[in-house]
C-alpha cells in the first residue's frame, strides 16, 4: 500500500503463522493520532435512511403529518452501519464507494463509521443480541475469517476515512459479568477476538478503532474504572503480540445506552463524568485518550433509571445530533452508533432471544426482535427528542 510502513520479517512470519502460509498481509499503519471527524461529515447510513422514509409514511398513512415531517428529519442523521453478521460484510464496499462519491461531489471528507460486532458467544450476559457465532463451534476461528473480511471490503479505499466501533458491551461484560457461566467462558476468546480485531484493522490506511467501554452507570463507578482500564489495555497489549504497530484511537462509550453528556448530576448516569475519570488511567495504561460517546437516545434525563433498564425504555427520547464539537477535548465527536428506532430486543416471553429486561415496566412492549424495526419506539423516541426535531 502507498506510504505504509514496510512490514518487519518476523511481524510477516508471526500473522503467517496465525493466518496460514498462503496469508498476505498488508502493511502495518502508525498510529491513530488526529481527531477523524475533525474538518468532516458524518455518513449517513442509506439502510437507515431506508427506514426513516419508510417510518414516515407510516406515520403520515396513520394522519399525523407534522410527526410525519419532523422524522424524515432522522433520515439525514448519521448513525452506525452494523455489521452484526457475517452476511453483512459484503455491504462494506457499496457504502465506502458511495462516501467516496459523496467525498468528491461536496469536497469534504466523510467519516463512515461502523460497528464491528460479531464476537462468539456475544451479549453472554443477556439474551436479547446473542450472535450467529459459537465458541463451541470454532467461533473464534471464524470471527478472525470475519474480520478479515471486513478489512478486504477496507482495503481499496484507503482515502475514505473509517472509524470502528468494536464489539460493544464486550468490555463491560469482562469486567463486571464474570460470575454469568457464559461470560467466564467466553473472557479468553473475547479478549483475542478483540486483539485480533484491533491487530487486523489497525492495517489500514485511514481507519480509526475505538474500543467498547460500556457506559456511565455500569463501568463509571470507582471499583470499575481501574478493571476497566486494565481490559482495555489487556486488548491493545494482546494486539501488539499479533501486530506490533496495533494501536487505537480511543473507547467509545454509552453505545445503545441512554446516559446524558454533562447533563446529569446523578453520578453514574452521565458519560462527561465517566470519560474524565476513565482517561487518566488509560493515560497510565499508554493507552490514547480519546472518546466517542452515543448521544442516540439520551434526549431524556430526569427519570429514575437503573443499569438494567437498558432495554426499550419508554422515557427516552433522540438526544444530541452527531457533531464534532463536544464539551471536552478528550471527546472526539458525538456520534450515534445506535439507529433509533431499531430494536433492542424482543418482549416475546416465548422466543429463544427474550430476556427479562425486554419484558420489564420500563420497556416499551411488545417490541420485535433486537436489530428490527421498532415504528412505536421510533415515534416514542421523536415525540421525546431533545433538542426537539
Ligand atoms: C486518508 O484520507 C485523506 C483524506 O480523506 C487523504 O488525503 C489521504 O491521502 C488518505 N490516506 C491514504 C494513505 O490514502
Ligand atoms: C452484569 O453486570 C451488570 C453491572 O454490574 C449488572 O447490573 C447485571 O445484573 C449483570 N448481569 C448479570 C446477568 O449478572
Ligand atoms: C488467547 O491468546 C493467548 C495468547 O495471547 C493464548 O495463550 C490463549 O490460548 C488464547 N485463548 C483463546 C481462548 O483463544
Ligand atoms: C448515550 O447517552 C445518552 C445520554 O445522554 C443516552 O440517552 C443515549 O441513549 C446513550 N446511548 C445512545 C445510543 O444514545
Amino acid at each position: 500500500m502507498k506510504g505504509a510502513i514496510p512490514l518487519s520479517t518476523a511481524f510477516v512470519s508471526l500473522l503467517a503463522s496465525i493466518l496460514g502460509s498462503n496469508a498476505t498481509p498488508l502493511s502495518a499503519r502508525g498510529p491513530q493520532t488526529v481527531n477523524p471527524y475533525l474538518d468532516a461529515d458524518q455518513y449517513v447510513s442509506p439502510v437507515y435512511t431506508d427506514q426513516v422514509v419508510a417510518a414516515a409514511a407510516t406515520i403520515r398513512a396513520n394522519g399525523n403529518n407534522a410527526l410525519a415531517d419532523k422524522a424524515l428529519l432522522l433520515a439525514e442523521v448519521p448513525t452506525f452501519l452494523w455489521i452484526d453478521r457475517i452476511a453483512a460484510v459484503t455491504s462494506i464496499g457499496g457504502y465506502l464507494l458511495d462516501a467516496r462519491t459523496k467525498q468528491a461531489q461536496s469536497a469534504r471528507k466523510q467519516v463512515v463509521n461502523i460497528e464491528v460486532y460479531n464476537l462468539p458467544d456475544r451479549d453472554c450476559s443477556a439474551k436479547a443480541s446473542s450472535g450467529e457465532l459459537d465458541i463451541s463451534q470454532a467461533g473464534l476461528a471464524r470471527y478472525e475469517a470475519y474480520i478479515k473480511a471486513i478489512g478486504s471490503q477496507i482495503e481499496s479505499y484507503p482515502d475514505v476515512t473509517i472509524v470502528i466501533g468494536l464489539e460493544t458491551d464486550s468490555v463491560g461484560n469482562l469486567v463486571s459479568n464474570q460470575s454469568v457461566p457464559k461470560c467466564a467462558n467466553a473472557a479468553e476468546a473475547h479478549i483475542n477476538g478483540s486483539a485480533f480485531a484491533v491487530a487486523w484493522l489497525s492495517q489500514y490506511a485511514n481507519v480509526s478503532i475505538y474500543l467498547d467501554g460500556a457506559h456511565a452507570a455500569w463501568l463509571g463507578w470507582p471499583d470499575n474504572l481501574g478493571p476497566t482500564a486494565d481490559i482495555l489495555a489487556e486488548i491493545v497489549n494482546r494486539a501488539k503480540v499479533i501486530n506490533p504497530a496495533a494501536t487505537v484511537r480511543g473507547v467509545a462509550t454509552n453505545v445503545s445506552n441512554y446516559n446524558g453528556l454533562g447533563t446529569s448530576t446523578n453520578f453514574g448516569y452521565d458519560e462527561l463524568d465517566y470519560v474524565r475519570n476513565l482517561a487518566p488511567l488509560l493515560t497510565a495504561r499508554g493507552l490514547p485518550a480519546h472518546f466517542i460517546v452515543d448521544q442516540g437516545r439520551s434526549g431524556q434525563q430526569d427519570y429514575p433509571r437503573s443499569g438494567g433498564d437498558w432495554c426499550n425504555n419508554k422515557q427516552a427520547g433522540f438526544g444530541p445530533r452527531p457533531s464534532s464539537i463536544t464539551p471536552d477535548p478528550l471527546i472526539d465527536a458525538i456520534v450515534w452508533v445506535k439507529p433509533g428506532g431499531q430494536g433492542d430486543g424482543t418482549s416475546d416471553e416465548t422466543a429463544e432471544r427474550f430476556d427479562e429486561a425486554c419484558g420489564s415496566e420500563t420497556s416499551l412492549k411488545p417490541a420485535p426482535e433486537a436489530g428490527a424495526w421498532f415504528q412505536e419506539y421510533f415515534e416514542q423516541l421523536l415525540e421525546n427528542a431533545n433538542p426537539p426535531f
